[in-house]
């Protein structure tokens, strides 16, 4: 997959059914200012297949889970499958979000295993990563990441690279109202960018796409966007409120 620009909404534990319909009714009327645009909504579990269903195949208008499980299938409570979302349309997958890692304890090991099964079934990742604010202040923050990398990608080929977005996510701007500047976020994803090149090559360091989070939101999405490798947004808080995320849709 070529690099695309790509506005995801992670809903978080957020909304009601009727709530989630009508958000991604709202969502599909916008005509969006640029055609090439990848719209990607990441609703609870219970809402996937209602919310895949409105969606309806609408040209690049895509919906994601926000978590799978490490494991394929058995005696797993609570768990839920790469399959299972697979045979219910679910087109993307988010693993290593900050809050996954923190509440729930995730280590790179799970993710590992998480992103192999979604591969396996044709589920595309978004793989997220950032630093914590004292590794910002200590100036850590670039061999924080690229340890995150490291440590996950290197279980990858180049081919799987293909099906794998990145997310840096600084855990100090994610549901703070700080938001990193342009110009930090351009210095951490040109920095991403060339270790995706270290790791595997410069070809698959342009291919890849690179999305900013953490507090992105319709007043300083365009400034993000801008910037020549950040290549869209993975948005919380904003992503709930239709008009605003159709507005960083639009923010290209
Ligand atoms: P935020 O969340 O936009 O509310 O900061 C981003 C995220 O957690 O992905």
């Amino acid at each position: 997959m070529s690099r695309k620009k790509i506005v995801a909404g992670n809903w978080k534990m957020n909304t009601s059914l009727n709530e989630a319909i009508y958000l991604v009714q709202q969502i599909s009327k916008n005509k969006n200012t640029n055609s090439e645009v990848l719209k990607i909504v990441f609703p609870p579990f219970p809402f996937i297949t209602e919310v895949a269903k409105t969606i309806n195949n609408s040209a690049n208008f895509y919906t994601g889970a926000q978590n799978c499980s490490e494991f394929l299938n058995g005696a797993y409570t609570g768990e839920v499958s790469a399959l299972m979302l697979q045979s219910v349309n679910c087109n993307y997958v988010l693993v290593g979000h900050s809050e996954r890692r923190q509440y729930f304890n995730e280590t790179n090991q799970q993710l590992v295993l998480k992103i192999k099964n979604a591969l396996q079934h044709s589920i595309n990742v978004i793989f997220c990563f950032g630093e914590k604010l004292e590794e910002r202040k200590g100036t850590t923050h670039f061999t924080t990441v690229e340890k995150q990398l490291n440590q996950v990608l290197s279980h990858f080929t180049e081919t799987d690279l293909h099906n794998i977005t990145l997310a840096y996510e600084p855990i100090w701007a994610i549901g703070t109202g700080e938001t990193a500047s342009p110009q930090q976020a351009q210095d951490m994803h040109a920095f991403v960018r060339k270790t995706i090149a270290n790791l595997f090559s410069t070809k698959a360091a342009n291919n890849i796409s690179i999305l900013y989070g953490g507090s992105c939101n319709a007043q300083n999405a365009k400034q993000l966007f801008a910037c020549a490798d950040v290549d869209g947004g993975l948005i919380g808080g904003a992503s709930l409120k239709a008009d605003d995320f159709c507005t960083i849709i639009n923010s290209f």
